[in-house]
Order: structure tokens, then sequence, then C-alpha cells
């Protein structure tokens, strides 16, 4: 299949220049646009066949369900089989935005979209290219982020390219997403909101509008062999893998630095590459390896932009094994964390002044 591309320049679009991609997702076709917070591989949601499609083309599992993108919230309620209270408030208070809902679903969603659950998420984008791309096709877009099945999400079209070209119908491209997490996930089924994915919507943002809201317990261990079910059936899966495995080193900052280096020269040795995921404040410290810098320890919103695309950047440079700095440090340091650890398969070495490399 020929992948056709769609260059916007999203500081003036006219919307006649997404005509074409509304037209596809209305004829069922696959088309990845971006959003605000990664791109989206959009389907028409009451398409059955159009939704299956979206699972092979990432070689998603079909357990996995998708999120419902839409451009205005009176589709709550036809998407929904009861729309709580809470949904309207949050609504109001955080949409458009990088916030999805999980809401008990209604019968016209079909259990090909939602992987088989009663439940279906909901999300309104903000990005103007995003909204208006919905509204104009007509349709409510089921959209996964348009990455591999375990690979890092997309926040540019070159990496929808490298992992969707030949496969998809379509790609628009409006350069590089703003925040570049996904989305933040709230589960408004039960009696009290559970965050089952975190996200620049912080639990702080959802409680002043919620009252309580607790993080689902599955987030709140460090370890994927812990009997705790997941609620997001997404969050189970080994993610945002880059090839070589990845290590989180914690500990004081010179101790960090000194056991990466220590191990650059260990694995230099043995004729492995080393990458290492550095911040402003350490990357002039390493002396070998593959140095990328992800920003500021304090600036979350930069880190938080360039943490994909830098995962992404380690498999071109050939690294058999990669180290990365604690990110947590910052107001979206849980989000951060969160991503980084499935990255990492939960892989961590704490160091301290004595430590030896293994
Ligand atoms: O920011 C985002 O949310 C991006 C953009 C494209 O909007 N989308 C995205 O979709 O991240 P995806 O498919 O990569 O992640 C969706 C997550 C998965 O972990 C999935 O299991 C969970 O949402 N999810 C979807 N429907 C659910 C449901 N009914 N109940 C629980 N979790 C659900
Ligand atoms: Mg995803």
């Amino acid at each position: 299949m020929k992948t056709e591309i769609i260059k916007i320049d999203r500081e003036r679009f006219e919307e006649s220049e997404l005509a074409k991609a509304a037209e596809y997702l209305k004829d069922g076709k696959l088309v990845a646009f971006p959003t605000e917070t990664v791109y989206g591989l959009g389907a028409n949601a009451f398409d059955t066949t159009a939704a299956a499609r979206i699972y092979a083309a990432k070689g998603r599992p079909s357990d996995n369900p998708l999120i419902v993108h839409i451009a205005d919230v009176n589709a709550l309620g036809e998407l929904a089989g009861e729309v709580p209270e809470t949904a309207y408030r949050l609504a109001e208070a955080l949409w458009p935005g990088p916030l999805t809902m999980i809401l008990k679903k209604s019968e016209k969603v079909p259990k090909t979209t939602t992987g088989g659950l009663d439940t279906v998420a909901v999300r309104m984008p903000s990005d103007e290219i995003a909204s208006a791309l919905i509204r104009m096709s007509g349709v409510y877009v089921a959209a996964p982020s348009a990455n591999l099945s375990g690979r890092p999400s997309t926040t540019k079209a070159e990496h929808v390219i490298e992992d969707l070209n030949g496969k998809i119908d379509m790609i628009v491209d409006g350069g590089a997403t703003e925040i570049g997490l996904e989305s933040t996930i709230v589960d408004l089924t039960g009696e009290v909101p559970l965050i089952l994915r975190p996200g620049y919507i912080t639990a702080e943002m959802l409680a002043e509008v919620l009252g309580e809201v607790r993080f689902d317990e599955a987030l709140l261990t460090h370890s994927p062999s812990e009997p705790i079910v997941a609620r997001a059936p997404g969050m189970k899966y080994r993610h945002y893998a880059p090839k070589a495995p990845l290590y989180i080193i914690e500990g004081k900052s010179e101790d960090v630095v000194r056991y990466i280096n220590a191990a650059a020269v260990k694995n230099a040795a043995e004729g492995k590459i080393t990458g290492i995921l550095a911040t402003e404040e350490t990357s002039h410290l390493y002396k070998g390896g593959m140095v990328f810098c992800v920003g500021e320890r304090e600036d979350g919103n930069t880190i938080a932009s360039a943490l994909f695309d830098t995962l992404r950047g380690f498999d071109e440079t050939g690294a058999n094994v990669i180290y990365s700095e604690s990110l947590a440090d910052n107001p979206l340091g849980t989000a951060i964390m969160n991503r980084l650890l499935k990255a990492a398969g939960y892989h961590i070495i704490h160091v301290n002044s004595k430590e030896e490399v293994i």
C-alpha cells in the first residue's frame, strides 16, 4: 500500500487541506494525524473493519482498547451509556485537552473498538489540526498512538513514517507534537475516579475538579511481576522500548555519573556501544558513549517533549546498552517516569558511592 503524506503548516492552514484526510476517515481508511500529545492512528470508531485494520497495522493485541476522539462534548451522550456528572465537570474544566475519560459504553460503540470491554475511552483533543479533522470527517475517530506496538509513541511525522509507512492510507504531517506524552487517563466508572495512566493533566489538577482521585494500584508498584492487574489493558505490555536494553540508574547525581562512566568504559572494552540518556546538568560530565540530553532536570515540559524522540534516537546509534538518569524531579515526573520505567522493563539500578559496575 502506498501511504500518502500531506504536510500542514499549523501556523496558517486552510481546512480544505484536510478535506481528503477527512474523506478517508469517513470511508474507513487509516489516517495518522498529530494531536497535542502524540500522533494518533485514526479510523472511524463505528466501522468495525476499519478499527480491526488499526490493530493489524500496529501489530497490537486485540484486547487493548482504542481511545475514541471527538470534536464536540455532545458526543459523550452518544458514546456513553451513562454520563456521570463528574465527566461533564471534567469536560468543562479540562477539554479540549490531554485527558481521556473511561465511561460505560453505549450500545453503539462496537466491541472491536473497546477491545471487548463494556467501557469506552473518550478524548477531545485541543490540537487544531486534530479537532478540525475529526469535525470534518463527521465520524468519531478511534485512534491509538501511531507507533508499532511496543515502540515509543510518535511525536513527529518522521517517526510515523518509520513505523507505519506502507501500512496505512495517509499521514497528516503537522510537525512535532506539543506535549510529547500520551493523555492522562481517568476511569469514572467506579466510586472514586482512578488515574489509569499519568500524563500532562496531573492528579492535583483532577482533584481540583473532582475532589477525590486515586492512582490505579498497578501504577504504584514498580514491578510488573506483582499480581495486580492493570485496569488500562495497554499498561500491562512492555512499551516504549528502544532496541537495546535500558537501565535506570538511581542515586546521588555524582554517583550516577560515576557509575555510568565506569560502565561505559567496561562496555567499550567488550566492544559494546553505550547510550546515555542525560540531563543538561550532567551531559558534559560523561566521558564516553553516545550521550543524549533530554533537557534541564526541572523542566518537565522539555523532557516530556524530547523523551520518545530520544529513545528512538538510540536505535540509530547502534547502542548495545542504554543507561538513563532518573527524570523524576519535575512537575511531570510521575508521567515521565511511568514511560521511562516501561521502556526499561522496570530495570532500576540503585547506586551509592561504593557501587561496583555490574
Ligand atoms: O494522548 C493519547 O491518548 C494518544 C492520542 C493519539 O490521543 N492516544 C493513545 O492511545 O495514547 P493508545 O491506544 O496508545 O493508549 C490508550 C490506552 C491504552 O493503555 C488502553 O489500554 C487504554 O488507553 N484504554 C482504552 N480504552 C480503555 C478502557 N475502556 N478501559 C481502560 N483502559 C482503556
Ligand atoms: Mg500507545
